[in-house]
Order: C-alpha cells, then sequence, then structure tokens
C-alpha cells in the first residue's frame, strides 16, 4: 500500500509532464525526489497506468491512488476508496447523495419559491478519452422540447478525468442553452461532497479558520436548538461535550473567491484528507470578492460556482427563450492526501495548500479534452498601467497600488459584481499600478477596476477582443473617482468592507469559539442584537474630531429590538462643525455601502423630523449579509448633493435613518462616508 501514496512530489513536475510528455512518463517520474520536509511525502516509484472497468450500473476507474466509483449513466460518485479506507464519502447516504453536481432553476411555470433542485442526472455515459496517463469520462443529459417545464432547459455534460500519479481526480462541466429553448433562471449551480461522519472531524478553510466540527447529529433536536433561522443551531447537548454552548451555522465558513482555493477535511484517527481545490475562479461569478459557501458540518464540501448568497435575486441569471449560451465550470481538483508516518494529521492542511499553489500554476490545464475548455494556447494575455487622479490628494497621478484590475463580459460600470453567465479574469495590480492579466478566454471583455482607498468602479469604455496568443498591451489608463471638492470629513475605509468598524463581541451565549480572538470577528452569530444592547436609550452619534470609527461606529445599522417580534429603525447621527458655509454652493455626501439588505436609507440634515428627507434610497439591497455573519454583500455608492443653504454656519448634524423595520436582519453596513466641499477647479489640498 505505501507504493500508493506518493503525491506532492510528482505533482511538482505535473504541468511539465502534462504539457511535455503526454504519451511517455518514463523520464519523469524517475526524476521524483525525497521531499525534505518528510511525512506524508511518500511516492508511486513508477506511475501505475490509470484503469477503467464499465460495469452495468458503475464505471470504476483506478490510478493506484484512488479508485473512483461513479454511478453509470447518472454520474453521481459514490466511492472514493483511498488509502485503505473503502469509502471516503458516507455510505449510509443513498448513492445519489455522496458526490454530485446539482442546480437549482425555475421558469413561468415555477410556484415555489426556492425553484427546482435537480442533481442533473446523467442519461448517457461515454468514455472520452482512455490511455495509460488519463482518463476522461463523460455523463450527459440532453434537453428536448418534451422535457418543456419539467427539467432545466440546459445540455448538460459531467465530466471527470483521473490522471496516472495524481492523487486525486478532476471534475467539471458544460452548460448548454440553445436558441430557441425557453426562457429559464438559474439560481445556483455547484457539486456537493458528503464525507464519511465516523471519520472527518476536522476541517480547515484557511490557516486560521480551521477546527474540530460538530457531527450532523448535534444539529438534530434534542442536541441541538434552532435559533433565529434554521442554519442557526446552539448546541445544546452536543455528543462532544466541548461543543456545548457554541452556535454552527454553515455561514460563518463562506469565503470571497480571492480567498476560496483550497478547503476541506482531515480524518485524524486514518490521517487522511478530503480537499476541494479551485486553481481559477474565471467561472465563477460574481468576482474576487463573490462569496461562497466551503465546508460545513456534514462533514460536507462544496464547490460552489454560482450563488445568490451575499447578493441575493439580482444575482439570479436569467436566461431568454432566445438566448445560446454555454459555459464551463471548471475543472476543480478533488486532492486527497495522507500521513506516511505518525506526524501531525494537521500537517496534511499545509499540504493541501501546496497541492493548490500547483494547482494555480498549471492553470489553464492542458488535459480536458472538451474543446469548450480553453488550454492555454488559445488563450489571450493583457496589460496596461492603471492610475489615479484625484486632484483633491495630489496633482500627480497616482499609481493604482493593489487595484483589482479584471476583464469580464461588457456591460455598465460595476457590472461584474452580478455578473454570472461568462468568465471573469482578476488580478491585483503592483505598487506601480502595473497589471497582467494571462490565461484569458478568447471573447469580447470590459476591463473594470475598483482601488482600495478610492471610492467608485472603473471601467475602460472600449470593449478589449481577446484572441488566442493575443498579447494586447492597452498602456496607461486612468481613473477618476467621484470627487467634487476637498474632504471636510471622512469615516471609514473606502474598501467595500465594514471591517474598520466597531464589531462587538458576540453574546457569551451564541458562540463560535474558533472566531474568538480573530481577525474575523464579524463571523460570530448574533451581533445583530449587539446593536440594542450597546444602545440602549439612543442611537449612534459620531461626533467628527471626536470619535473614532474603530470604536464609536457600529459596524452595521441594523433595526432596534424593542420586543420579540417588533423592531424599530434606527437614525444614526454624524455631527459636524462646519465654518466659512457658502450658502449658495453645493456640498457633496458620499456614502458608500458595503452591503443592504431590505433597507431605506433616509438622509436628512438639520432637521431629524424634515417631512421629505434628503435623499432615499427607497427599500433596497437583498445582500442578507446581516444573518449571514458578512462584512460586505454587494458594493453601491450613493452621491448626494447637499444644499449650502441647509448646512449652518458652525455645528451640523446629519441623520442616517434607516427606516425598513420588520426583521432583525434588515439594515445597511457603510464602506465609508466623506463630506465634500465645494468644487474648486486646481484644488489640491492634502490631507
Ligand atoms: C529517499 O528516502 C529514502 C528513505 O528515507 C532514502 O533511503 C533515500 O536515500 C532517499 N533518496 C534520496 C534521493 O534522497
Ligand atoms: C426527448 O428526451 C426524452 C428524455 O430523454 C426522450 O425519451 C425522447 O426520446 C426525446 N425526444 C426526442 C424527439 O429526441
Ligand atoms: C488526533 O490525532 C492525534 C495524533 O494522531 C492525537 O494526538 C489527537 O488526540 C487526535 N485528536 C482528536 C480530537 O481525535
Ligand atoms: C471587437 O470586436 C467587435 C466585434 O467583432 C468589433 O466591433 C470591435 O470593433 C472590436 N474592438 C476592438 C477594440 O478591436
Ligand atoms: C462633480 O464631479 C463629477 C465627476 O465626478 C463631474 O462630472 C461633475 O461635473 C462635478 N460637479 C461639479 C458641480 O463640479
Ligand atoms: C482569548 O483571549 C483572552 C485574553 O487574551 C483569553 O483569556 C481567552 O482564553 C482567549 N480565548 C480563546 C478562545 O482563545
Ligand atoms: C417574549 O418571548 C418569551 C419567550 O417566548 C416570553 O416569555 C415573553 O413573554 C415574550 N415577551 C413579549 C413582550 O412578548
Ligand atoms: C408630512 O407628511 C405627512 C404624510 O405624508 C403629511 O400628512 C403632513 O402634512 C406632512 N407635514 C408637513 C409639515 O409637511
Ligand atoms: C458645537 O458642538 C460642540 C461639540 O459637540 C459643542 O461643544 C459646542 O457647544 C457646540 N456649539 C454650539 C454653538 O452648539
Amino acid at each position: 500500500m505505501g507504493s500508493h501514496r506518493f503525491f506532492i512530489i510528482f505533482s511538482l513536475s505535473l504541468c511539465f509532464f502534462l504539457s511535455e510528455l503526454p504519451g511517455s512518463f518514463s523520464s519523469s517520474q524517475q526524476q521524483v525526489q525525497n521531499s525534505s520536509s518528510s511525512g506524508f511525502h511518500v511516492h508511486q516509484e513508477i506511475p501505475e497506468a490509470v484503469r477503467l472497468q464499465i460495469q452495468e450500473n458503475y464505471v470504476v476507474v483506478d490510478n493506484g491512488f484512488l479508485q473512483l466509483t461513479i454511478s453509470n449513466p447518472e454520474g453521481f460518485i459514490i466511492g472514493i476508496q483511498y488509502n485503505g479506507l473503502s469509502n471516503l464519502l458516507e455510505v449510509l447516504n443513498d448513492e445519489a447523495e455522496r458526490g454530485y453536481w446539482d442546480l437549482v432553476w425555475s421558469d413561468e411555470s415555477t410556484t415555489r419559491k426556492k425553484g427546482n433542485f435537480d442533481r442533473m442526472d446523467g442519461t448517457s455515459f461515454k468514455v472520452i478519452l482512455q490511455n495509460e496517463e488519463q482518463i476522461e469520462l463523460s455523463f450527459t443529459r440532453t434537453w428536448n422540447s418534451s422535457l418543456h417545464g419539467k427539467i432545466v432547459p440546459l445540455n448538460i455534460d459531467k465530466r471527470y478525468v483521473i490522471l496516472s500519479g495524481s492523487s486525486g481526480f478532476y471534475t467539471y462541466a458544460i452548460y448548454e442553452h440553445l436558441k430557441e429553448w425557453p426562457a429559464f433562471d438559474l439560481d445556483n449551480t455547484r457539486i456537493a461532497f458528503k464525507l464519511r461522519k465516523d471519520k472527518f472531524h476536522y476541517m480547515a478553510i484557511a490557516d486560521d479558520r480551521q477546527r474540530y466540527m460538530p457531527l450532523p447529529n448535534d444539529r438534530l433536536e434534542g442536541r441541538g436548538q434552532v435559533l433565529a433561522y434554521p442554519e442557526a443551531v446552539l448546541l445544546v447537548n452536543p455528543i462532544e461535550p466541548e461543543f456545548k454552548g457554541e452556535v454552527d451555522d454553515k455561514y460563518e465558513y463562506s469565503c470571497e473567491s480571492r480567498n476560496n482555493g483550497v478547503h476541506g477535511w482531515i480524518s485524524n484517527d486514518s490521517a487522511v484528507g478530503f480537499w476541494l481545490i479551485t486553481p481559477s475562479y474565471e467561472f465563477r461569478s460574481g468576482g474576487p470578492l463573490k462569496q461562497f459557501l466551503t465546508s460545513h458540518v456534514g462533514p460536507t464540501t462544496l464547490s460552489v460556482f454560482h450563488s445568490t448568497h451575499y447578493v441575493g435575486a439580482d444575482m439570479i441569471a436569467k436566461f431568454g427563450a432566445n438566448e445560446p449560451w454555454k459555459k464551463v465550470f471548471g475543472p476543480v481538483f478533488v486532492y486527497l492526501n495522507s500521513l506516511s508516518d505518525h506526524g501531525d494529521p494537521l500537517s496534511l492542511w499545509q499540504d493541501a495548500k501546496k497541492q493548490m499553489m500547483l494547482e494555480v500554476q498549471c492553470w489553464p490545464y492542458d488535459f480536458p479534452a472538451s474543446q469548450d475548455f480553453s488550454p492555454s494556447d488559445q488563450r489571450g494575455h493583457v496589460c496596461g498601467r492603471l492610475l489615479v487622479i484625484d486632484r483633491h490628494l495630489s496633482d500627480e497621478n497616482i499609481p493604482a497600488d493593489g487595484a483589482y484590475v479584471g476583464l469580464a463580459p461588457p456591460g455598465d460600470v460595476g457590472s461584474w459584481q452580478l455578473e454570472s453567465k461568462g468568465y471573469q479574469f482578476w488580478v491585483i495590480a503592483d505598487e506601480d499600478g502595473q497589471f497582467t492579466i494571462s490565461n484569458v478566454r478568447p471573447g469580447g471583455y470590459n476591463l473594470y477596476a475598483w482601488v482600495p482607498g478610492f471610492i467608485g468602479d472603473y471601467k475602460y469604455d472600449t470593449v478589449i477582443n481577446i484572441s488566442a496568443g493575443c498579447d494586447i498591451t492597452i498602456g496607461d489608463l486612468v481613473y477618476e473617482p467621484p470627487r467634487n471638492g476637498s474632504t471636510l470629513w471622512e469615516i471609514g475605509i473606502p474598501d467595500r468592507s465594514a471591517a474598520e468598524f466597531y464589531i462587538p463581541d458576540p453574546n457569551p451565549n451564541y458562540v463560535n469559539k474558533l472566531y474568538l480572538n480573530h481577525t474575523d470577528r464579524f463571523r460570530q452569530y448574533g451581533l445583530w442584537e449587539r446593536y440594542t444592547e450597546l444602545y440602549p436609550d439612543g442611537d449612534l452619534v459620531f461626533t467628527i474630531g471626536t470619535s473614532d470609527y474603530a470604536k464609536d461606529w457600529f459596524f452595521q445599522q441594523v433595526t432596534r429590538k424593542i420586543n420579540n417580534n417588533t423592531y424599530q429603525g434606527t437614525t444614526w447621527q454624524i455631527k459636524f462643525k462646519l465654518d466659512g458655509v457658502d450658502q449658495c454652493g453645493t456640498y457633496k455626501l458620499r456614502l458608500a455601502l458595503a452591503t443592504a439588505n431590505v433597507a431605506d436609507l433616509q438622509v436628512r440634515i438639520n432637521d431629524p423630523n424634515a417631512n421629505s428627507s434628503l435623499f432615499s434610497t427607497g427599500i433596497f439591497g437583498k445582500d442578507n449579509t446581516i444573518a449571514r455573519h458578512g462584512i460586505h454583500g454587494i458594493y453601491r455608492l450613493f452621491n448626494i448633493d447637499i444644499p449650502g443653504a441647509q448646512i449652518i454656519q458652525g455645528n451640523n448634524t446629519i441623520f442616517l435613518t434607516q427606516a425598513s423595520s420588520t426583521s432583525p436582519f434588515q439594515g445597511i453596513m457603510y464602506d465609508y462616508i466623506r463630506l465634500e466641499g465645494l468644487p474648486s477647479s486646481n484644488t489640491i489640498k492634502k490631507i
């Protein structure tokens, strides 16, 4: 069995072997060397050939590391045999509920609010590619008009790829909607793995986000007590007493795409790791900041490609009746590792991270057999430099250090946040504002950007056409963030998150111990209730010059709890002093929001009871970030004119009313607030 447990060393040469040695292995595996860090680094002396066995109801693939059993023709993963364990997946579950792709869709005939759940059962199985180095399998389902209203109008092609010498397997899928097929909505789509409950107890999604997890039964009645919604459960009598008093909620483990490269589980007693590696998020919806579920009590590991989480219904992909569409989701890599000695099983996480970085280096993969997946030689590259011009900060153009620069399908400024039908390619600009976006699939794109430290969104208006091998240099781009006058005062940091504001300790009765003494304090259950506790007699008042946003600005403007089922809107005040007011001029208030949920934000100045507000959003936002323990949803910027005639020489107060008040989860998070002085040409004012 020892020879079955090679992984990391051979993987180091994976890209090389994939690109240079499609038909022969001989040289690369003999160059395999011992790793300096011993423990889990065992290897196959000679990578074994991948073997395929086709049975009536199952397809079995084996490469010496693992044996994968897939139902035929549905394409459900029902068994993963590895390292002496006959199955890493939960054998107590039905075969369709172990490892599967799924989606939620709806059309005009759907009355159920939540849409139709579909496990995308294949109806046809085909071997796409079979040789000693690689096997690629396809499980398809083809739509035709007799299925109208019954199943989602998509052709589905689920692929599984297993390579020789690779401790895991790849999966990807191609969804296709043909012209003249009916309209439909796609709410979400993902892959789910349900691991063995008796084995996988330790979960890791980041260096500082990993822990032993409660058992699924701990969430059931008798052991768990459902809190404000079914996902959040207080563990009152868990099987392991150490978890007693903690809250379990899968949303405490959500993650932004930019950080969602690897997560999974460790079986402590058999020293086996199960990891979901996503080498690129080009196929995920919503760009780098979109948050997705990862792993959670089950033990469950997900690869979510598209979802409405932390955005709401605006994120649903709506397809018209005459809208041809095709998209490749993945490949993602299911990586398995194990310890060869009696080392610390938790070190498997370190190895999984290394493997993730190797997969990233290999992206775009060149083994997927589908023509719809573009390998690197079909992709193009764009480079340039982004500068920021803000004459109120500097008379020089400022390099957009740390800017997020991305290509996404053509659309309005900021549209990438809600975009899900195409692909997105994002990079971070260096300190000079230089960026190189490599390996972009062919097609037409807009270039979008946002720059930490500055408000607003950049878009380069010309559509950039990417073709195979192109190397486009677009030179210097200049972003001029919204600005009309110098900064009179500001609150927070413009970075699309509310993390810099005051985040309270959780109620000691509702903690997740992982997030005590943690940088992500916001991931605790029930922080919305802390507002009423901290401000029992009156709403928050912030005085410019004396208040400190890190201490005095509660991170979310939520409703006030009056009693069990009654909530009240809240009105926050910003007090500031202004001298030399120009009564004829117009001042500008910039309200950058990190999220909103069924909120109604109204702005008044100096008269809290003024019947008509200076500005009102009306009910907006369905991000649901407050209940999901997030620190942002989608970004929104409001630019509000304040007539000088309404500003008083001396002390002024801006009243921010969040008027919508039927639930504890309504409200907003601010990203940043700024009051600007009067427009003046060529003002250069350092702050
Ligand atoms: C690899 O490890 C084995 C066992 O620890 C050792 O005998 C061998 O010399 C090592 N080979 C190299 C190239 O370091
Ligand atoms: C439409 O699909 C159904 C279900 O797969 C199949 O039974 C039927 O033969 C198909 N009809 C046509 C015209 O292809
Ligand atoms: C995990 O395994 C290590 C060593 O293999 C052992 O010391 C530790 O107690 C185990 N922890 C749990 C929670 O099972
Ligand atoms: C991109 O392609 C479109 C459609 O082919 C064309 O109209 C447009 O001019 C092209 N843009 C550039 C910058 O080449
Ligand atoms: C305010 O700035 C915007 C650009 O951000 C500009 O279009 C507008 O004309 C400016 N308004 C005034 C009054 O200067
Ligand atoms: C958090 O830190 C405090 C003081 O630094 C310490 O007393 C407490 O035990 C820590 N809690 C956890 C869960 O680490
Ligand atoms: C709130 O709920 C608790 C428990 O359900 C109940 O005992 C209490 O009377 C309720 N209070 C109000 C004001 O409705
Ligand atoms: C304020 O609005 C209410 C309801 O729209 C209206 O009845 C009332 O007359 C208004 N008061 C003033 C002072 O405008
Ligand atoms: C203005 O506000 C400051 C600080 O809140 C306060 O000390 C001062 O008395 C106020 N001035 C007037 C004229 O109300």
